[in-house]
């Protein structure tokens, strides 16, 4: 084992380098056994180069397998395609897990949430297949292949087994397409008969879905579904617990794993120091939690353990960022989390 692993941290932009900042502080005192190299993506990447995506950065995962990534902002309407998609597809990055759990001292409606969502992170209606038809008329391909259903299902199946999760829902919109969310359907139904029949499964058309979840989030538990769906889902479950500040994520392949908040590079609030780094800090100790499982390195764990023990701790101490109701700097929560790790 490696006294150290090397990962590539990617600042990002908008709020992005100063959340990486202070979550590199807080793995830092912790004394996780992580070396990060810095390499770019997204705006920050043009000032390099004239490429939103550098070769270098999307090898420089590849060799070392891990990074920690900040938000990077795609432009809206002609020009880049998104650094986030092309990311995903370049590493093969065909799942995105993203765990919204209520937390110790953020009150929200619900005080028992605790869903996980599985979004598909390759295809659908996120392939970026656009064609303008004549003027005035444009389509969007929605992409769904068996393949790629079937090993997002197998992936989900998988975690709910490790993790003892009661029950996998799939929301969906196949009374409309027919075709592509049919294929969905089926694929997850076929993993399930086949492979993991021991595990609830349902199925729910996703607008009521929607209703359901904001009536009473605590009748889900693990959250199936393609691309675009997962996204939308994402930011309305991080409704539920607190905001954008407190979701974290991971996107895994076969090879390698890209760990990152769910929100945005927030350009609202972007350099006036105030951005809440616990989506972003949680999301480092996922890639903690899978350091420890793929290196077997028991430190990576009780590192990962102490950072979440302290978050925990400051949250109940009241010690929040302003997105929470609190009036702590992005700085002033690390050094909160910080000032708890050895206690
Ligand atoms: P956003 O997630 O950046 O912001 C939505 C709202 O949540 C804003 O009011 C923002 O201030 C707040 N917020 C987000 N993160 C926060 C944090 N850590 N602490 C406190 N408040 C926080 O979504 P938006 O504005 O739609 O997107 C901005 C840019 O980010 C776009 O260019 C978009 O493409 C990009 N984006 C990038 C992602 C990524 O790199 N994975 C994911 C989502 C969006
Ligand atoms: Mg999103």
């Amino acid at each position: 084992m490696p006294t150290i692993h090397d990962a590539v941290i990617i600042p990002g932009d908008g709020i992005g380098p100063a959340v990486s900042a202070a979550v590199a502080k807080v793995l830092s005192a912790a004394g996780a056994p992580v070396r990060f190299h810095e390499h770019h993506a997204g705006l920050a990447a043009l000032e390099d180069g004239d490429d939103v995506l550098p070769q270098s950065t999307v090898d420089a995962v590849r060799e070392h397998h891990v990074a920690l990534k900040g938000p990077c902002t795609t432009p809206v309407g002609k020009g880049f395609t998104s650094v986030n998609v092309q990311l995903r597809k370049r590493l093969d990055l065909f799942a995105a897990i993203r765990p919204v759990r209520s937390l110790p001292g953020v009150p929200t409606r619900y005080d028992d949430v605790d869903l996980v969502i599985f979004r598909e992170n390759t295809e659908g209606l996120y392939s970026g297949v656009e064609n303008e038809i004549v003027p005035g008329v444009v389509t969007s391909l929605k992409i769904a292949s068996r393949d790629a259903c079937t090993r997002i299902a197998r992936r989900a199946f998988v975690y709910a087994k490790r993790r003892g999760r009661k029950k996998v829902t799939v929301f969906h919109k196949a009374n409309i397409m027919k075709l592509s969310d049919g294929l969905f359907l089926d694929c997850v139904k076929q993993v399930h008969d086949d492979e993991f029949n021991d595990i609830p499964y349902e199925t729910q058309i996703i607008d009521a879905g929607c209703m359901k979840i904001v009536q009473d989030p605590t009748q889900f538990d693990l959250l199936l579904m393609e691309n675009l769906y997962g996204d939308v889902i994402s930011d309305l479950a991080a409704g539920l617990v607190g905001g954008l500040g407190v979701v974290p994520g991971s996107n895994l392949g076969d090879e390698d794993a890209v760990f990152e908040a769910v929100h945005g590079s927030a350009p609202d609030i972007a350099g006036k120091g105030i951005a809440n780094p616990l989506a972003l800090l949680m999301s480092a100790v996922m890639m903690l939690n899978h350091l420890s499982e793929t290196r077997k390195d028991d430190r990576c764990l009780k590192a990962a353990n102490a950072i979440k023990k302290a978050y925990n701790r400051a949250l109940e101490d009241n010690q929040k960022t302003g997105d929470l109701g609190g009036t702590l700097t992005t700085d002033g929560f690390a050094d909160a989390v910080i000032e708890r790790l050895n206690g």
